[in-house]
């Protein structure tokens, strides 16, 4: 398998975090130990983890596996992990980034995230300050967020004097988040897609099909390559080597502004908007709760 190249975006902090990461929700034991190594090989260096995930042990030890075979180096990686939302103070935060290190058996990462705002309990900036410590400490490079919206970023960057580096959002064709990510464009905040290829749909959206048909390439790979063109980051999950070649196969056509606009459209029609929980919303007051799908 030939290794592709990844472009990177450079944060806010002066590290760069390669355009397109390897999603890992809903893979365990043997399944993510083989993705991660195939991902590997194929050219993947971002991996994108959390404790909720319950896959980090596992990846942990693909990436030992991986550096050990000399297929590459833990400075080439970029990996996230995030701190669920039953982990709320300051000492929870700590607490809950070493048992993430441990179970990855790394001494660093290269980026920390509040998983979700859990505006209920009001506490997404003392949350956010938490990583802070971890930073000045030197054991996570950038820090950053998901799943935040404006004011709570705006409210972070007031309270603490720090804008997070990345913010982790639903993002795919018919919900293109285009006033949040107007507000990150302001602030300096790269927003990273979670969901973007809509867990596979996108693959049945007319738009997309007669655009892939133009360039010879996947609707998946129009919808990253919309969304690589919007100025944003990706974690596009797959299980399947030829589907992880795929999805990093996005940087050898362009689209135009029609069809960037044309695809920008989808937000207003049928079957658009959000599929997974609202985080203005979610968990409410059960913190250790497990966001659901909408649609
Ligand atoms: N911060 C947050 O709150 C949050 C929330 C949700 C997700 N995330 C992150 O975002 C990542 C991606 O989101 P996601 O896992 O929900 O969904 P996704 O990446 O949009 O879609 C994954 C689904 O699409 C399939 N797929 C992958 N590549 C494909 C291709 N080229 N053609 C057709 N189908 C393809 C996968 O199947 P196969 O595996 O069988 O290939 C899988 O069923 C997660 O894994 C996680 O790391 C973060």
């Amino acid at each position: 398998m030939s290794e592709k190249y990844v472009p990177t975006f450079t944060l806010n902090d002066g590290v760069e975090v390669p355009a397109v990461g390897l999603g890992t929700w809903q893979m365990q034991g043997d399944e993510v130990i083989t993705a991660v190594r195939s991902a590997i090989d194929t050219g993947y260096r971002h991996i994108d983890t959390a404790a909720f995930y319950q896959n980090e042990a596992d990846i942990g030890r693909a990436i030992h596996d991986a550096i050990s075979a000399g297929d590459v180096t833990r400075e080439e990686l970029f990996i996230t992990s995030k701190v669920w939302n039953d982990q709320q103070s300051d000492h929870e935060v700590q607490a809950a980034f070493r048992a993430s290190l441990t179970n990855l058996g790394l001494d660093y990462l290269d980026c920390y995230m509040v998983h979700w705002p859990c505006p209920s309990t009001g506490r997404y900036v003392e949350r956010f300050a938490a990583l802070s410590t971890l930073q000045g400490l030197g054991d996570v490079r950038s820090i950053a967020v998901a799943n935040y919206n404006g004011d709570q970023l705006r409210e972070v960057q007031e309270k603490t004097g720090i804008v997070p580096t990345i913010n982790q959002v639903e993002l795919h064709p018919g919900f293109s988040q285009a006033e949040l990510r107007e507000t990150h464009a302001q602030l300096g905040v790269l927003t990273e897609a979670w969901s973007p290829l809509a867990q596979g749909d996108v693959n049945h959206t007319g738009l997309l099909v007669d655009i892939a048909d133009k360039y010879g390439v996947t609707p998946a790979q129009v919808a990253l390559r919309w969304i690589y063109q919007l100025g944003a980051s990706s974690v596009p999950k797959s299980a399947t080597a030829t589907r992880q070649e795929e999805n990093i196969e996005i940087f050898n056509f362009e689209l135009s502004e029609s069809e960037m606009s044309r695809i920008l459209q989808l937000d207003d029609g049928p079957g658009s908007g959000r599929r997974y929980a609202d985080p203005d919303v979610f968990p409410g007051d059960d913190v250790g709760g497990t966001p659901t799908t909408q649609k």
